[in-house]
């Protein structure tokens, strides 16, 4: 029986001899036969029980066949590493894998509201502007009392706003960010944080949940509102890449004296009066405002020292107009998107 043992044992090392010198799967079949094959050496010897004692068939059995076991896991180990390789080799071979062939297809495209994100940033930076984030969740404070948006303004109303359990909101607008952006940088400071915001609508084709603005603020000594006029101007020439007649109107938001809101000179109308305009001949494209004192000292901001502008414009409104898409929801229809493709 020791006998038996150490023949085991050593047709197992030859196995694994064998196999650790095979590379290709033509060689690895001789192996197959040599070892598992009518008259290989496991198949042998495992028939081999025949011509043992009866006494000893029990014993006998057992170790041939932990050691044919152990043969066939050993071999399949070895074919499934070879069959892998195999697979790689024929993926590289053929062309439907090769990677230096340029690709015919286009991948991906921009999101419109993502093309005019980054042409403002770009525009923005070329004036000295950061370009910072805000954050989609934040504190009530943040969202509304650092912006003088007080406990019963209409704003707040559930109907507007999602509140968190934690009493935390998402962001129903991009003010959101401006305490936060005031207590980093201090003054004087230029920056522009484009971002999401939410509010609980009814969703049409003018209206979502869930749309972009671009927030700015600049702020520094003798910052009058004839600056903010003088600056809205120029960033819409250079966004719209043509001169175009700018008005403020005069409006209210809490965190700002006086405010305003922007309207553009209607680039659609040509001669006659347009639908897009409603026939006003006038687009509001953004709400501004010199900021107001106490929303700079809530900031950590010397209000008798720096004044300064903010300025909230719809993102997604600026896309939907540039390219005139007709109705919201199509910015979440990717057949739609697909012709923004890069060219
Ligand atoms: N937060 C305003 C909104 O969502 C937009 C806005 C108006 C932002 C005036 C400003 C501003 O910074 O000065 O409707």
């Amino acid at each position: 029986m020791e006998n038996i043992e150490s023949k085991c044992g050593k047709i197992k090392e030859e196995l694994e001899t064998r196999l650790a010198n095979v590379s290709d799967l033509k060689t690895l079949e001789e192996v197959r036969i040599e070892f598992f094959g009518k008259s290989g050496k496991i198949t042998l010897l495992v028939g081999d029980i025949r011509n043992v004692p009866n006494e000893q068939k029990k014993k006998y059995g057992e170790l041939t066949n932990a050691t044919k076991e152990y043969a066939i896991a050993y071999f399949d180990d070895k074919k499934a590493v070879l069959d892998h390789l195999a697979l790689v080799a024929e993926q590289q071979n053929s062309t439907a894998y090769d990677m230096s062939v340029p690709s015919k297809k286009k991948v991906g495209s921009l999101h419109p509201v993502t093309i005019v994100a980054n042409e403002f940033s770009e525009i923005f930076k070329s004036m000295g502007f950061i370009v910072e984030q805000g954050n989609e969740i934040e504190t009530e404070y943040n969202n509304f009392e650092a912006l003088r948006i007080g406990k019963d303004h209409p704003a707040r109303d559930m109907q507007d706003t999602f509140y968190l359990e934690d009493g935390r909101v998402l962001v129903t607008h991009t003010s959101s960010a401006q305490n936060r952006i005031y207590k980093q940088y201090g003054a004087p400071v230029r920056a522009i944080f484009p971002g999401r915001s939410y509010r609980n609508e009814d969703v049409d084709a003018t209206h979502d949940v869930s749309f972009f603005q671009l927030e700015g603020i600049l702020v520094d000594e003798n910052i009058t509102v004839a600056n903010l006029l003088y600056f809205m101007k120029s960033v819409f020439s250079k966004a719209f890449g043509r001169e175009i007649e700018v008005r403020l109107r005069p409006y209210f938001f809490p965190f700002t004296e006086p405010s305003f809101e922007v309207d553009v000179k209607c680039i659609y109308c040509g001669d006659t009066p347009c639908k897009v305009c409603k026939e006003t001949t006038w687009i509001e494209l953004a709400g501004c405002g010199m900021i107001h004192p106490e929303v700079l000292e809530m900031g950590g901001i010397d209000s008798k020292k720096y004044r300064g502008f903010a300025f909230g414009m719809g993102l997604t409104r600026f896309a939907t107009l540039k390219y005139g898409i007709k109705d919201i929801r199509e910015l979440h229809n990717l057949n739609f998107l697909k012709q923004f493709g890069l060219k």
